[in-house]
């Protein structure tokens, strides 16, 4: 079933028309396959500097460029219909000045046909997000944890607990007044959550942000269970494929070194096959 009910391609008005009713499905994709696995059940897909994390062994996702962003773009929207594809902007491409990130927000909406942008971070990049709205660049706000702030924050640690609260209210008032069609809301206490899907206008996506919000986003090779080692309490895991995964590479290898893959059924014969009865084609 399709999240829009038939084949339309998700429009921005779509998902602001959410707010409060049912919850928007989100997921990231950073691959052409895995666009096409999670287009008909998603709303908006993410294409996540995550990817640098899951994808290329970063150990955050500071060192991700803009190169890379605009490559998963273009192989994801060859794999979406029916989803909104929203990318990150990443780490230093956006925060030197509303100028700068226009440059850069313009090149990447070209390059990979995204409907919308994603930059991180609350009063900071209220006037970006104004500039670029201003000039037809839709953004998603992302605020709480933003990981891109991890060395500031001393790790990927809750944000808006107790008196740190009003910081993080702070954030999301500035970056919905400046224009942001939706904001992400990653790893804050669930009180909080609710009141800022009940103070703003625009929905608010969570992410380790409590059944509050007005959606929900996972990194999609999280609840997919393609890691062994890494199991961030917010994230439910649908399916463990690592271990299915690993055993077909283990039998794989094994009968490579026993000669018994590949077999008849995977070689060709000298005739295309049936041309002379059983012959291997
Ligand atoms: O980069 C990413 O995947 C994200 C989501 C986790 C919200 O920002």
């Amino acid at each position: 079933m399709s999240a829009t009910g038939g084949s339309r391609t998700l429009t921005l008005p779509d998902i602001a028309a959410r707010k409060g009713k049912t919850p928007l499905v989100c997921l990231t994709a950073y691959t052409t396959p895995i666009a096409k696995l999670v287009d008909e059940h998603c709303d908006v897909v993410l294409v996540g500097d995550s990817v640098g994390m899951v994808l290329h062994g970063m150990s955050s996702t500071i060192g991700v460029t803009i190169e890379m962003m605009m490559l998963h773009g273009k192989a994801v929207r060859r794999g979406l219909q029916n989803a909104l594809m929203v990318v990150d902007m990443p780490f230093g491409s956006y925060e030197e000045s509303p100028a700068q990130a226009f440059r850069n927000a313009a090149l990447v909406m070209a390059e990979t046909g995204a409907a919308a942008l994603k930059l991180e971070g609350g009063e900071s990049v209220a006037e970006t997000i104004r500039f670029l709205t201003a000039r037809g660049i839709p953004v998603m706000g992302h605020i709480g944890l933003t990981p891109q702030a991890v060395n500031a924050f001393g790790g990927y640690r809750v944000q808006g607990r107790g008196e740190d609260a009003e910081r993080v209210l702070r954030d999301e008032m500035a970056v919905a007044e400046a224009g942001a069609f939706a904001v992400v809301l990653e790893k804050i206490p669930e009180v909080l959550a609710r009141r800022i899907t009940q103070e703003v206008a625009i929905p608010t996506i969570g992410i380790g942000a409590s059944a509050a919000c007005d959606g929900q986003i996972l990194v999609v090779d999280d609840m997919l269970g393609l890691f062994g080692e890494f199991r961030p309490r917010f994230v439910k895991r649908y399916a463990e494929l690592a271990a299915p995964a690993e055993a077909a590479i283990a039998a794989y290898a094994n009968e490579v070194r026993e000669r018994r893959f590949p077999a008849l059924d995977h070689v060709f014969g000298d005739k295309p096959r049936g041309v002379s009865g059983g012959q291997v084609a």
